[in-house]
């Protein structure tokens, strides 16, 4: 069994690995909240014209949200470290017809290929938990956006007390490892969820991060029991 670190390699093999059943396997692990919770995330950017940048946009459902809703105002930029990623939401684009409004390019979130201040907004959903050095990335996004620009950041977190986080604990550690592993064929991919969702787990953590990056005006919203948390930031 091949397992995960929190290299970025490493990260980066395992989402190149489960790049053909991410799709199918998030809707079904997580009983398609995660539909739910992008939609709610991207609510937070209404108002929010021009270029969006969606990092780590992995197979472009954020990135399409961030269309379908105020879509003719919008311009969104999806980047991604993994190609086959990328390559899956370039084949999502032609189906749906939105390159024209959406483009896509392999890039790293530490590192984004943009110069400072041109982006209205940036979003991440689902993908900060992936990258070490949190912060740095965090510094990035505030970088290439504008003044006023707004960060959006939708991530799991840890449930703190009550009967989600004895049920969380448990679906994660127990359930959902053994179905990802058998429906994509790749038990340590599904490993590795449970320990970066358990490693990185408080609100409070995610929300010191967005400070120490520069961000302000944070507000935070817990969705389904605290399992996931949105956060939003605002560049002075
Ligand atoms: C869990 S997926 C989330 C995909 C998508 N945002 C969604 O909502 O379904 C995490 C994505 O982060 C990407 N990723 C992780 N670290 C990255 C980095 N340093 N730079 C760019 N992309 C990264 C992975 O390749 C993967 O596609």
């Amino acid at each position: 069994m091949k397992t995960y670190q929190f290299r970025p390699e490493s990260i980066r093999s395992l989402f190149n690995h489960i790049a053909p059943s991410y799709d199918f396997l998030n809707h079904l692990l997580s009983l398609r909240q995660d539909i739910y919770w992008r939609k709610r995330a991207v609510q937070e950017l209404k108002g929010f014209k021009g270029w969006i940048l969606d990092i780590a946009t992995g197979t472009g459902d954020g990135a399409i949200e961030l269309i379908k809703q105020d879509g003719p105002l919008r311009k969104v930029f999806g980047i991604d470290f993994s190609e086959p990623m990328i390559r899956r939401a370039q084949k999502k684009m032609t189906q749906k017809d939105l390159f024209k409004n959406i483009f896509l390019g392999l890039g790293d979130a530490l590192a984004l290929p943009f110069k400072e201040g041109i982006f209205s907004a940036a979003f991440i959903a689902f993908g900060l938990r992936n990258i070490m050095r949190k912060e740095e990335a965090l510094s990035e996004m505030v970088r290439v956006l504008k003044r006023g620009g707004k960060v959006v950041v939708l991530e799991f977190t840890f449930p703190q007390k009550g009967a989600m986080s004895w049920f969380f604990s448990f679906y994660i550690k127990k359930i959902l490892p053994r179905i990802g592993g058998l429906l994509s064929r790749n038990k340590g991919a599904y490993a590795y969820l449970p320990e970066s969702i358990l490693r990185f787990q408080k609100i409070e953590d995610y929300k010191d991060l967005m400070i120490g990056a520069g961000l302000v005006e944070i507000s935070v919203f817990p969705l389904t029991g605290g399992i996931v948390a949105i956060l939003s930031g605002i560049k002075p």
